[in-house]
Order: C-alpha cells, then structure tokens, then sequence
C-alpha cells in the first residue's frame, strides 16, 4: 500500500454535534485525554464560554479568539488519527456548524438522558441526514436521574428519523447506576464514580453467568437480560454497511463527565467509523487517493488583532498530498499560490506542517484571498460543492451610519460575508441591503466588527420578513412572469442568484400555489 493510502485509512475526521449543555465539551475533552493530547481534565473545560443569551463583546471576542485555538483538535490513537472538528455551541452560530459538517466524514452526537432529543440536535440531524453522514449517538449523563433508555430509543428514532441499534445497555440509572454491558464486545463496565480515572472492565462471555448477579446485584442482573432480550428481539443486528449510509446509528450509554463509556465509544469509533471519503466536485467524484492534491476552505476566521487584519482560512484536503510551499491554484482567481506558514491542529496547539493528508485540515493565513467554500487544486478545474446556504431566520436592512465612511463600509461587508458571518442579499426593487442571520447575535458581532476592524458604522433598520427561498424554474416565461409579479420582493444572494423574500408563511404558501411552475429552496444547493 503506498504511503498515501494508508495515511487515509488511518484517519478519522468528525464533529460532535449536540444541544448545548448536553456534553459536548466534556465528551471532547474526555476523547483528548484518551489521545494523551491534553493531560488533566478541565483543560479545555477553563476555556469554556459560557453560552449566555445576552451579548457580551468580552464574550464574543474570546470566543472568536478560542475557537481559532479548538477549532481542529488532531491527536494519535493507537494507529488512528483524529481529527475533531469543533463546533461553537452558541446557536446564533449554527450557520457556522453547518459548513463543519460539510469537512466532516462522520458524527457523534451527544444527548442528554434527562433532556432527549433537543431543537438544536433535531437542525443538525437534518443536515447530516442531507448528506447521509453517518451518525453514532452517545446517551450522557447516566450518572443522573433521567429517562428510560428504551423510552430515549424511541424518541431518537422518531425525532431524528433515523434507525437505531445500542451497542451498549446501562444498568440501572442515576443513583443506583452500576454500569453499561457492552453488546457490541460482550463485556461489562463496571462505574467507579471517580471523574479521572478509566472505568474497570470486566469481561463476560455469557450474559447468564453468576459473575453478572455478584457485580451487579440480582435484581438489577435479571433486569439486565431481560433488557437484551428485548433489544435482540426488537432491533436488528448491527450493520455497519448501513451505518456508513447514514441509515443506522449505534447508540451509546455513558457518562463523559465520569469518564464513563467513553473509551467503549472512541474504541468503537475508530473501529466503524468511515476513513476520508470521496467527495463531488461540480465536475466529477474526487477520490482521496488521487494523486493530486485538492481541498476547499469551510471557514474562515478573522484575526483578533484588529489592526492586522489577516485571517486563517480552514482548509479541508479532500485528495493528495499537502504540501508546504507547492503551488496550488485558486480556482475561483485562477491564481496559483504558494503557502509558507500552513498550521496543523495536532493536541490543540498550532504548529507548521510540511505536510498533510486527506482528511486533515490546514490552517492558511490569508489576507483577503479566500471566500468560504473555495477550492484549491494541484492545478485541475474542481469546485467543490455542498456548502449551501440555509435561508435566514432573522432579516434587518443595512444602513451606513457614517456617510464618510461608505468604502469601509462596503469593504467591511463583503469581508464579513467572505467569512460566512451572515448572508447578504440585495433588494432589487429599491436596491437595499438586507442582511440575514440565524440570531441576534450576529447582527451585534456584524456592527462591533464593522466598527474595530474596518472603522465604519452601521445601523440597523427593522425588516419583517420570514424566510428567503432561492427560485428557479424549468419555464423561463413563469420565471420571468414571477418576478414581474413580485417585483418588490426580488432579491439577488452574492452569487447573484434570484431569491424570493416572504414576508410571511401565508404569503411563501400563496406563491407556491399560484406559481406551480416555480420551485423555492430553503437552501442555496438544489
Ligand atoms: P456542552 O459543551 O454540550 O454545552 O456541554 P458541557 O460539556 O459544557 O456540559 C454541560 C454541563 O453538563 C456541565 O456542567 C458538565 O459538567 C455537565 N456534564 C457533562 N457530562 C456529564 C455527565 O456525564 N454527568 C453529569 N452529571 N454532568 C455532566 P456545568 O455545571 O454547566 O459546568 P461545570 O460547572 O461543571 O463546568
């Protein structure tokens, strides 16, 4: 096998994906500390942002500065390499946690056993269920009161619309919790309530055998095989084929606070979980192990430092060998580059590498060069495509509240947009800037950026709006007809490309019955 091909095979690019507050964090670091990429637990924890509602710019700016530093977690396990794709935990972020999954092979998502399935896990599933990313779910927070794990399988099954099998069966729950039997390798863990230490692993061939009664008591032992019972009965042998599909997720039981069922998952993990995978390029299926090199940028992060304004854009290498100082061609400015200073994420730190492999990403310092969702090639014509766009929630009109300052303004936005920060779509009745977010937060973050790094104001003017759909039809007369209609409410993305504003529900559902010609998207990719 040549050196590349075993360097995909052993790699693992994923996000943890949950509602906030579930565990993510604590997951991510628990995995970490497995890795030996950090050493104490808390690590990452001290880091943490408290996810506030109300806006704090202290709050933004450290949490612009922290993700930079835990954005790409790399770290060896055994002979795996991890890549762990963070994903911020506030929700008006969510935008930026649906281009993460766009670099990601697969996921793990964390649901909090007293709580279930969440709003924000229930968004996320919908994107990995459009690219059929292969999921495996992890129950958290055994260790305390919560629901019937049986109850938790339905409800994962239903709200998430996907099939599930556990590879893993807590014994009992919350105070009188004793441990999780392993199914899928046949052995018990036993829970020592201690939050550093790996729990004790006991292995058992037959689930019947005394052993099980004297760990476990008998009562909660009879529980046990009743409980397997029922699962051989109701849920399917495991078929890792469709999990690679996306049409099955193993599901977990454990507690990441206690370092409980963690390394049953990451052992699994790594065991079932798919190496870097092909990936469509508008011109054709681009393979990993293609000799040359390809990758594309799914996030951009500007620099803290306001007067230098440069920025770290993320690449994701989708084929080839990365190399430092090789020329590579900017597609989109058909401009070969060459860059000196890449950064790899290995154990959080960030260093420069001479190399990477499919599956990794690279940190580029940029000056303005890249947009999201730019490719980079060995020199052939790909564009990567799957980074839509999801129509906003929240809409304002942008004003420019310093006449003076209109180029900075200007400036300023497109940068912004270059970075994935909101959408902007341009009103092509009374030529008005429309910015759209998932939250609040943005529209704050959009205006104190604008003012510290581009020295320009803006203000923000109330717009009632309810979704932005992108239009297209196979009848160019109905489309041209559509858009006479509704002249007053045609806008055009970035990309140039039409979209609708409704104003309301009633009025999208008007339009869709009176123009059956016409189809709306609520995603730029269709
Ligand atoms: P997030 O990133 O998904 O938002 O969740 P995070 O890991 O920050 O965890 C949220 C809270 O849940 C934290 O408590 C964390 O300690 C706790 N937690 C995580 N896993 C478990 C678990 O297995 N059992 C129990 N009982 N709690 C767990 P916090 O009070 O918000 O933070 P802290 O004060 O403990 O740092």
């Amino acid at each position: 096998m040549s050196n590349l091909t075993e360097e995909i095979k052993r790699r693992r690019t994923f996000a943890i994906i949950s509602h906030p507050d579930a565990g993510k964090t604590t997951l991510t670091e628990k995995l970490l500390l497995f890795g030996g990429a950090i050493h104490v637990a808390g690590a990452v924890k001290s880091h943490k942002i408290k996810k506030t509602a109300t806006s704090d710019w202290m709050e933004i700016e450290k949490q612009r500065g922290i993700s930079v530093a835990t954005s790409v977690m790399g770290f060896d396990y055994g002979e795996h390499k991890i890549n762990i794709l963070d994903t911020p935990g506030h929700q008006d972020f969510a935008e930026d946690t649906f281009r993460t999954l766009t670099a990601v092979d697969s996921v793990i998502i964390v649901v909090d056993v007293a709580k279930g399935v969440e709003t924000q896990t229930r968004r996320l599933m919908e994107v990995c269920r459009m690219r059929n990313t292969p999921v495996i779910i992890f129950v958290n927070k055994l260790d305390r009161e919560g629901r019937d794990p049986f109850d938790i399988l339905d409800e994962l099954e239903s709200e998430l619309k996907i099939n599930v099998r556990p590879l893993s069966w807590p014994i009992n729950i919350g105070a009188k919790f004793k441990g999780v039997y392993n199914i899928y390798e046949h052995g018990l863990d036993l829970f020592t309530p201690s939050k550093q230490t790996v729990s004790e692993r006991v292995e058992i061939d037959d689930v019947n055998s005394p052993e099980v009664d004297r760990l476990v008591g008998e009562t909660d032992a009879a529980k046990l095989r009743e409980d397997l019972e029922i699962i051989e009965g109701v849920y399917p042998e495991f078929d890792k084929e469709k999990y690679l599909r996306g049409e099955l997720a193993p599901v977990f039981f454990g507690s990441a606070l206690n370092t409980f069922g963690v390394k049953e998952l990451l052992d699994c993990f790594v065991e079932i979980a798919p190496q870097p995978q092909p990936i469509q390029a508008e011109e054709r299926v681009v393979k990993p192990e293609e000799e040359g090199f390809s990758g594309f940028v799914f996030k951009i992060h500007a620099n803290m430092d306001p007067n230098h304004r440069s920025c770290i854009a993320f690449v994701k290498i989708c084929s080839g060998k990365f190399e430092r100082n090789a020329p590579y061609k900017h597609i989109r400015l058909q401009k070969q580059l060459r860059f000196a200073a890449p950064t790899a994420f290995m154990a959080q730190k960030k260093s420069i590498v001479d190399e990477a492999y499919p599956g990794d990403i690279v940190g580029i310092p940029d000056t303005g060069n890249f947009k999201i969702g730019d490719t980079l090639t060995s020199g052939e014509q790909l564009h990567f495509k799957g980074l839509p766009s999801f129509s906003p929630e929240m809409f304002k009109y942008l004003e420019n509240a310093d006449p003076m300052k209109q180029k900075q303004l200007d400036k300023g936005i497109a940068q912004l947009m270059d970075e994935g920060v909101a959408q902007m779509f341009v009103n092509q009745f009374n030529n008005r800037k429309i910015i759209g977010t998932v939250g609040q937060l943005q529209f704050e973050v959009i205006q104190y950026r604008l003012l510290h790094e581009y020295g320009a104001q803006c203000r923000w003017e109330p717009l009632h709006m309810f979704k932005a759909c992108w239009i297209e039809s196979d009848d160019e007369v109905a489309l041209e007809a559509f858009k006479k209609r509704k002249h007053q409410f045609m806008a055009k993305d970035r990309e140039g490309r039409d979209v609708f504003l409704a104003d309301s529900s009633y009025v999208l559902q008007m339009a869709q019955t009176d123009f059956p010609k016409i189809r709306f998207h609520f995603s730029s990719e269709f």
